[in-house]
């Protein structure tokens, strides 16, 4: 079968255009910077017999709605917060002697469409042979400033190749159409009023602006474009504002217009907003300046990352890809995050979940330090909504909640939503790795202390020396990252991430109390923090209880075991994910995991397990697994290469690396999985390459599966930047900048200066 994509390392190029793909594709080719985010959409919008999902998203801006619920009780999430589809801004109309160009309906050949990875860049081309004989050649380039928050651009060319025409152009600036999503699948938007109001429209020579205002959550959102290289008039409309161009053309002759677009949002009332986007848009560099930019912006990137396989092309366009995507989509102000599907499509609603402390802050903190800590500084920053949400419910401390864009829970279903309480571990295991591997002692002072001893407290009141455990510390009614399995009792990966968010505000409390006593004043002052907490953090830490194996097999819970066997191959594939096709208590009461739970406390916690009894897990949660999250194959990978299956890690990460861009799981069409596309990273420098830290010390144990020929990454820790190259003739490694280190390979000591 030809492969959708041929497999270029830099490039994803569709050499077909194929209207059954278009809104997979669509997500695929979406490009952002953190802030916004615009899907792949055709600049003419769709095509002839095909399907799309019109999206322009504005990372942090949302609308709200309450929950309507058949039975609410006590502490159930308030409201819904969905992502803005905001308005359109990067389409283009043509219509030549009255022929408006549609895909499939117009005469178009070679229509080619490639997202650039190295220069950030969706470019797009064809020929177009109108009814009225002459033949144009249409190339369109678009861009997302990466180092330019509020601004994207697009550029159009169109050279007439032969014969001649009245060439129309029409940049319409509208409210988006929002396309209707699945109301049967809890991972889409659907059936949420998700129309912005339209407040006001401008058009004033080529500037065109619209102010649209969310119905409940206060936002106002400003858009403007300014249209420069050709001369046209504009005109606004109550529904939108339009600019339009009439340009004759004759062979030989072509015509180039350049679009700047700016996006700006605030959630108060801002009369300056609209005159401020459209002086932005105005101002802006022109579009060969944006791409010189762009370029640098990505040539920093890939040089932090300096990842490359060889021997295998389309796993390396899959690992850049999926990198390529997570940097774009992560929210870089401290005040925005990453959402599940980033800013590629509606999935999830643009809600932020664990998935960034759990999969992709591992990635950058290695890469990008920089976007690591701005990612954890959401985390602060959304503290006291967390700390309201630990007292709603009864408990010290904080609370994070399990799906969200402000900080509120937007969890609708408690069970397999605010019962994770794991999130509070994976926020504080974030921070603590995060400072292992910058040592970014000031992040700790300023925020990391007081995310851990919030967290801690949190933990400590959630749970009880229970006699029935021999006064061990039990944490029961919680519900781990296996969705399939909720409210149980002492789930181990949340025992084990709650172990280490005790002892880790401990040592951090310490730490803060000997180094910096100011800010430990301030922080005492602050929250009402007394030593004796961290004492009683530690007796519970100390006494934390874990379900016994049996026969070797530790259970995920305490009842785990005792549930229903379903094995696997009854399920007919058609009844996948099982989420969609059976009834919540079908799946809780049986011995089926949505997804590595054990699997992943067992490659972050590892010294707890020999590696028998890794293995012997490993191959049972193997096969009581369906995989249905997303999340779950680039772990099972990660455990497989730990303990020496190698062939079966490399299914495993082959299944992940291109899940996306092959549409594995049908559903690429309403985002991107960003939590997978990073497990890939990891999956590579963790799994195969074996890196682990532990206090600012970098170990490696590389492997090379038979398929590939070498692989190279690098990784930078505390300043230095490692790269690691790995051939059939074992590894090399090479300090690339910083001081020198001494890393550990296959458990011996290598000094790397420059
Ligand atoms: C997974 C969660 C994940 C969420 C968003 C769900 O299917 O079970 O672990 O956080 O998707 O990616």
């Amino acid at each position: 079968m030809k492969a959708k994509f041929p497999y270029e390392p830099w490039a994803v190029t569709e050499e077909v255009f194929a209207a059954k793909n278009l809104r997979e594709n669509e997500s695929v080719f979406a490009l952002a910077n953190g802030f916004i985010g615009m899907r792949g959409n055709l600049e003419e919008g769709c095509a002839a017999g095909a399907e799309t999902i019109q999206g322009t998203f504005l990372n942090g801006v949302f609308d709200s709605e309450p929950i309507v619920y058949g039975e609410k009780a006590y502490g159930y999430a308030k409201n819904h917060q969905t992502i803005c589809n905001v308005m359109d801004a990067k389409s283009l109309l043509l219509t030549a002697d009255g022929e408006a160009l549609c895909l499939g309906r117009s005469d178009v050949a070679d229509h080619r469409r490639t997202l650039d990875m190295r220069s950030g860049t969706l470019r797009r081309s064809f020929t177009w042979r109108t009814a009225s004989g002459a033949v144009l050649a249409v190339e369109s380039q678009r861009l997302v400033s990466l180092r330019r928050k509020e601004l994207a651009a697009v550029r159009l060319r169109v050279r007439c190749l032969s014969g001649g025409c009245d060439l129309q152009i029409e940049s319409p600036l509208s409210p988006a159409v929002i396309a209707e999503g699945d109301p049967n699948d809890p991972r889409n938007a659907a059936g949420k009023d998700r129309s912005l109001t339209t407040a006001c429209v401008r058009a004033e020579g080529d500037v065109l602006g619209m102010t649209q205002q969310t119905k409940r959550s206060g936002y106002t959102i400003c858009c403007a474009v300014a249209h420069r290289g050709v001369s046209g008039g504009s005109r606004a409309e109550d529904t939108g504002a339009r600019w339009c161009a009439d340009v004759p053309l004759s062979a030989g002759s072509e015509v180039c217009l350049d679009k700047s677009i700016c996006y700006l949002a605030a959630q108060h009332a801002d009369d300056a907003l609209p005159d401020r986007a459209a002086a932005l848009c105005r101002e802006a560099p022109n579009f060969d300046a944006l791409l010189q930019e762009q370029r640098a912006e990505l040539d920093d990137f890939w040089a932090g990352v300096g990842l490359s396989i060889e021997g295998d092309d389309a796993l390396l366009q899959g690992l850049r890809f999926n990198l390529f995507h997570i940097y774009q989509s992560a929210g870089r102000d401290g005040k925005t995050n990453i959402a599940a599907k980033g800013l590629t499509g509606e999935g999830y609603e643009g809600h932020t979940f664990w998935d960034t402390e759990a999969y992709i802050l591992p990635v950058f903190q290695y890469t990008d330090p920089a976007l690591a800590r701005k990612l954890l500084e959401y985390r602060y920053a959304i503290l006291p909504r967390a700390r309201e949400r630990a007292r709603e419910l009864g408990h010290d401390g904080a609370l994070f909640a399990w799906r969200t864009i402000d900080g509120d829970e937007c969890s609708a279903y408690f069970p397999a939503g605010t019962a994770q309480y794991h999130i509070d571990g994976d926020v504080a295991h974030a921070v603590l790795e995060y400072v292992d591997a910058t040592g970014d002692r000031d992040f700790l002072a300023r925020y990391g202390a007081e995310l851990l001893a919030e967290t801690a407290r949190f933990f400590r009141d959630l749970g009880f020396f229970s006699a029935e455990k021999d006064g061990h510390f039990v944490l029961n009614c919680v519900t781990g990252p296996d969705e399939y399995n909720v409210m149980v009792d002492n789930n181990v990966y949340t025992n084990c991430v709650a172990e280490e968010t005790l002892r880790g505000a401990a040592a951090a409390m310490d730490w803060l109390r000997q180094e910096r006593p100011e800010d430990y004043a301030r922080l005492c002052r602050a929250i009402g923090y007394r030593e004796a907490e961290a004492e009683s953090w530690l007796a519970a830490a100390d006494k934390m209880y874990y379900p016994a194996a049996r026969d070797g097999i530790v259970p995920q819970d305490d009842g785990f075991l005792q549930r229903r066997p379903w094995p696997l191959d009854s399920i007919p594939a058609e009844k996948h994910p099982l989420l969609i096709h059976f009834h919540g208590l079908t799946i809780y009461r049986s011995m089926v995991c949505k997804q590595a739970d054990l699997i992943l406390a067992m490659t972050r916690y590892g010294e707890r397990w020999t590696m028998e009894e890794k293995r012997k897990n490993f191959f049972f949660y193997d096969s009581v697994t369906t995989h249905d999250s997303s999340l779950s194959m680039a772990v099972f990978s990660l455990l497989a290469n730990e303990i020496g299956e190698t062939a079966t890690a490399y299914d495993y990460f082959m299944s992940s690396a291109r899940l996306d861009l092959d549409d594995m799981h049908h559903n690429t069409k309403d985002g991107l999985h960003m939590a997978n596309m990073a497990g890939t990273w990891t999956g590579l420098v963790m799994g195969f390459g074996g890196m682990r830290l532990r206090e600012g010390k970098l170990s490696f144990a590389p492997v090379l599966p038979p398929q590939w020929q070498g692989y190279r990454f690098r990784v930078t820790v505390r300043g230095s930047c490692v790269e690691v190259c790995m051939r059939a003739g074992g590894p090399e490694y090479r300090l690339v900048s910083g001081d020198g280190v001494t890393i550990t390979s296959y458990g011996k000591e290598i000094a790397l200066s420059l």
